[in-house]
């Protein structure tokens, strides 16, 4: 099986910061990669560069084993990259299918195509598995589940194959965060690959298959969560050394 993602060496610097030291990931079809490290670690920043925000100063990335150059969010769009960020980006005055489409809207002629966007809109929510009462309400009167999953839709209506996840239940009650769980495991299901950044432990651990900590820039190890404990990982965040008797985990375990 091929990564979807490879990251080589990917080095970047702001000034005299080097926020991005060497670091090499992967993600392979249907894993979830639990990113995790201290504030400055360097996580955004990775993902950033992933999501075409931001241009490493060097290194690869291969998709699906191909080279590629990703200079802007549509480059990574086009690769099937979609990003969550922690503030949603929603907004809040339009609803759940203009979220869906933001800059991205289908059209029949000149007019705005309403009704194929709505139908669209439903079925992908439905592939979630979610219900969400008016899909013509505006997004400001839902829950933080509901709009995490119109956050979440947006990003899956375009056939990501690739889904970043920064701090997806940061602002979210225990029932929404775990019905973000289950969105998670559907995606996996359909052999999407996720990159998940999270400050939560447990939830890391209860969605990652494995767990890659990054430390002042720059990698410190990649674990299979199943067989790693909290404190070794915390031990990875803090002391920045791999658990003893730890595998290393550059690819997926096998069952
Ligand atoms: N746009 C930026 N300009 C300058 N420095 C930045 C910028 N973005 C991030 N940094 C710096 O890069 C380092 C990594 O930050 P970041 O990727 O946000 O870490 P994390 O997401 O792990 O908390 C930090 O030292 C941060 O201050
Ligand atoms: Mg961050």
């Amino acid at each position: 099986m091929k990564p979807l993602v490879e990251m080589k060496n990917i080095c970047l610097r702001f000034g005299g910061n080097q926020a991005l030291d060497n670091v090499s990931v992967n993600l392979y079809p249907g894993e979830v990669v639990g990113l995790l490290g201290h504030n400055g670690a360097g996580k955004s920043t990775l993902i950033k560069v992933l999501s075409g925000a931001y241009r490493a100063d060097s290194g690869q990335i291969f998709i699906e084993g191909r080279a590629v150059e990703i200079n802007n969010p549509q480059d990574a769009q086009r690769l099937g990259i979609e990003t969550i960020y922690q503030n949603l980006a929603l907004a809040d005055n339009l609803d759940a299918v203009a979220n869906i489409f933001l800059g991205r809207e289908k059209r029949r002629g000149f007019a705005l195509d309403e009704e194929s966007m709505e139908l669209e809109a439903r079925q992908v929510l439905m592939r979630l598995r979610v219900q969400i009462p008016s899909l013509r309400l505006p997004v400001a009167q839902m829950s933080g589940g509901q709009r995490q999953t119109v956050a979440i839709g947006r990003a899956i209506q375009f056939k990501a194959r690739i889904l970043i996840m920064d701090e997806p239940t940061a602002a979210l009650g225990p029932e929404e965060t775990r019905k973000v769980g289950e969105l998670i495991r559907a995606l996996k299901a359909e052999g999407v690959g996720i990159f998940l950044i999270s400050h939560d432990l447990h939830d890391v651990f209860d969605l990652a298959d494995r767990i890659t900590v990054m430390k002042n820039g720059r990698v410190v190890g990649t674990v299979y969560a199943h067989e790693v404990s909290h404190d070794d990982v915390l031990g990875m965040i803090i002391g920045g050394v791999m658990p003893k008797n730890a595998r290393p985990a550059e690819v997926p375990r096998t069952p």
